[in-house]
C-alpha cells in the first residue's frame, strides 16, 4: 500500500503539474541536508533508512514497514494480530493491510487487527457483511451510500471514496464528496509543498506564488536546491548532477515487502 500509485491527473489546468508518484531510497541522498529533511532517512556515514524506532509518531504507521504499538511506541511492522487501532478500517490503513478481527470493540474500546482473508467480489456480500472486508491492499469492500450496495474501493484515491473513511484514508472530507488536497487548499508557503492524493495516492508538486499569496501547481523544480530538493518533494526528489530530479521505480528492492518506502520514481504528467 505504501508504493505510490501511478495516476492519470486528469484536469490539472493548461499547464504541465508535476508529481511524484514514488519515494526515493536513502541512499540516493548525498548530502546531510538532504538526508535528513526526509522523515524516514538519517545520515551516518552517508544516507540510510531511519530505524522504526527513531521514527516519529506522526509519520511511523503512514511508512508501511513500521507500525505504532499499543504501547504508542514505532517499531518494525510485526504480525496484524499484535495491534489494535481506534475504528476498524485504521487495522488497514494504519496498521499495514490488516482487518478488524470483530467490529465489537475489545475492552481498551478499541479494534483488536488481525490479517484477512481476501474476498473476490465485494458485490456478492451482503449489506450487512460487506464493510471490514479487503480484496487486496489496495482495495477494500465497503457499502455505496448511494446504492446501499456493497462496491470496490480503492486506498489509492480520494475520488469516490466513502465518506466515512475518507479522513481516514488521508482525504479532504470537507465536502459533500471525498476528495483529494489541492495545492490551492494550503494557505501559507510552509505549507505548499506538496498535495497527496490520500496517505497511499500520488502526490502534486505545489509552488507558492508570491505575488498573489497563493499555493498552485508546480511546473518546474529550477528553484530547487539540494537543500530544499527532498524536503519540498516529501522525499520524491534527489539532487542529481546540479539539478532536482524525479526518483525512480526500483521493484527490484520491492520484491519481499508489498509496501514499499524502497521505490522511486516519479512521473511527469502534462495535461493540456
Ligand atoms: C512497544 O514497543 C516497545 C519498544 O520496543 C516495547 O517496550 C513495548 O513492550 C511494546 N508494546 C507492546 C504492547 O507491544
Ligand atoms: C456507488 O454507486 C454509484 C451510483 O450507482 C456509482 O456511480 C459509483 O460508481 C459506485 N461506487 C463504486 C466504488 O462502485
Amino acid at each position: 500500500m505504501q508504493k505510490l500509485f501511478f495516476i492519470t491527473i486528469l484536469a490539472v489546468g493548461t499547464f504541465g503539474a508535476l508529481t511524484a508518484d514514488f519515494w526515493c531510497d536513502c541512499t540516493e541522498f548525498t548530502s546531510q541536508t538532504e538526508c535528513n529533511n526526509v522523515v524516514d532517512c538519517v545520515w551516518g556515514t552517508a544516507c540510510a533508512k531511519k530505524a522504526c524506532k527513531d521514527i516519529s509518531t506522526d509519520v511511523c504507521d503512514t511508512l508501511g514497514t513500521c507500525t505504532i504499538n499499543n504501547s504508542g511506541v514505532c517499531e518494525d511492522s510485526k504480525a496484524c494480530s499484535t495491534y489494535e487501532a481506534a475504528k476498524p478500517i485504521l487495522c488497514m490503513i494504519q496498521k499495514g493491510n490488516c482487518a478488524a478481527a470483530s467490529l465489537t470493540p475489545n475492552a481498551n474500546g478499541k479494534y483488536t487487527c488481525s490479517t484477512y482473508t481476501a474476498v473476490a467480489d465485494c458485490s456478492t456480500l451482503p449489506t450487512t457483511g460487506c464493510s471490514n472486508n479487503f480484496i487486496s491492499e489496495e482495495y477494500f469492500c465497503w457499502l455505496n451510500a448511494s446504492t446501499n450496495k456493497c462496491d470496490k474501493f480503492s486506498t489509492e484515491t480520494c475520488i469516490g471514496a466513502p465518506m466515512d473513511v475518507c479522513a481516514d484514508l488521508g482525504c479532504d472530507a470537507s465536502g459533500t464528496a471525498c476528495k483529494a488536497f489541492t495545492c490551492s487548499s494550503f494557505t501559507s508557503e510552509a505549507l505548499c509543498t506538496v498535495a497527496n492524493d490520500g496517505i497511499f495516492g500520488s502526490q502534486i508538486l505545489c509552488k507558492w506564488d508570491k505575488t498573489t499569496s497563493k499555493c498552485g501547481e508546480r511546473s518546474d523544480v529550477t528553484d530547487y536546491t539540494q537543500d530544499t530538493c527532498s524536503k519540498n518533494t516529501d522525499g520524491g526528489y534527489y539532487w542529481s548532477n546540479d539539478a532536482c530530479v524525479a526518483c525512480e521505480d526500483d521493484e527490484s528492492e520491492d520484491s519481499s515487502s508489498p509496501y514499499l518506502l524502497a521505490s522511486l520514481a516519479v512521473f511527469l504528467t502534462i495535461i493540456q
